[in-house]
């Protein structure tokens, strides 16, 4: 081929379109083996939980304002990469999509129950704009490509080790990008661990870890982030009934707690504390914390 064939403009279109093709197909397949294997993505020996999705995606739950919050706090013009840690049913990842019409969303989750609503729920997104992965992140995260922004909503307290974690977010962002987060922090829960301790359960603490606002800057700045602001703000989540009380203590609050007591015992655990809260209140302490990754 002469060197004027190769360069006329059809030709170089029409590479460009293999190219374009192939990355696309490759990307594909990456997509497909993520979204039905996650056995060669989830490395840690204790594998995250699974968590009750249906019943999680039923409730009015506090999370829905804690994620608009989030969200609102994230500058985006549209066409960057973000990554959602802790996607959970996906209620969040369809919102920023909706804020990136040119930009895509790594949504990884440890629960093949909550990912399948995810899936669901974004059924029509395509592969190009979605990534699904399934991973333990209490391992260290590795991606394909680095994202411009880490979001994060209820779920880094479920991950005990935050100097691992922080360094695993920051290894995952671009120079310069942007974290914003949510999670429970300490205090967090209070009115439900009295009730636990005074009736001789494991407190929710002992499988989460809620840190205060200054631990958390001091481990985000030895992490590699700049910028820093964590604020630590308490604010109660009521329930409207009993029945919806104890479906949230059971598939949310209490979720960890119950499955270190024998099943037999679990639903009435559940009914014991919900009877000793004097309302069907959780008694919240949030931290929010915005950090860049330093260049
Ligand atoms: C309370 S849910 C929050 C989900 C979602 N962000 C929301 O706000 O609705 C916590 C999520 O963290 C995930 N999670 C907890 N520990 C994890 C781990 N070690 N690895 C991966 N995901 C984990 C759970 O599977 C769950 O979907």
């Amino acid at each position: 081929m002469s060197k004027r064939w190769r360069n006329h403009p059809s030709s170089l279109a029409r590479a460009r379109k293999i190219a374009a093709y192939t990355f696309h197909i490759a990307r594909q397949i990456v997509h497909y083996t993520r979204c039905t294997s996650s056995i060669d993505v989830v490395t840690a020996t204790n594998r995250p939980r699974e968590w009750d999705a249906t019943t999680y995606d039923s409730l009015p739950l506090p999370h829905q304002r804690w994620g608009r919050g989030v969200l609102a706090s994230l500058p985006l013009r549209g066409d960057e990469r973000v990554l959602d840690v802790g996607a959970g049913t996906g209620r969040d990842t369809a919102a920023l999509l909706q804020r990136l019409p040119r930009g895509h969303v790594v949504a990884v989750d440890g629960s093949m129950a909550m990912l399948a609503q995810l899936r669901d729920r974004l059924a029509g997104v395509g592969p190009d704009r979605l990534t699904t992965l399934h991973a333990d992140l209490t391992a260290p995260l590795t991606l394909e490509e680095p994202v411009d922004a880490v979001f994060s909503v209820a779920t880094l307290h479920w991950i005990p080790d935050h100097k691992s974690l922080f360094r695993s977010l920051a290894g995952v962002l671009r120079p310069g990008g942007l974290l914003r987060a949510e999670w429970g922090g300490a205090g967090n829960v209070a009115n439900v661990e009295a009730v636990l301790v005074e009736l001789g359960l494991p407190r929710v603490g002992e499988a989460c870890y809620f840190a205060t606002a200054e631990q958390t800057a001091e481990r985000l700045t030895a992490a590699g982030f700049a910028d820093i602001e964590v604020v630590c703000v308490p604010g109660a989540a009521r329930m409207e009934s009993a029945v919806q009380f104890e479906a949230f203590l059971t598939s949310v609050v209490l979720s960890a707690v119950l499955d270190s007591i024998p099943a037999g015992q679990r639903r009435q655990a559940v009914r014991d504390v919900a009877a000793r809260l004097p309302e069907p209140q959780i008694d919240y302490v949030r931290l929010r914390a915005s950090a860049r990754r330093a260049a």
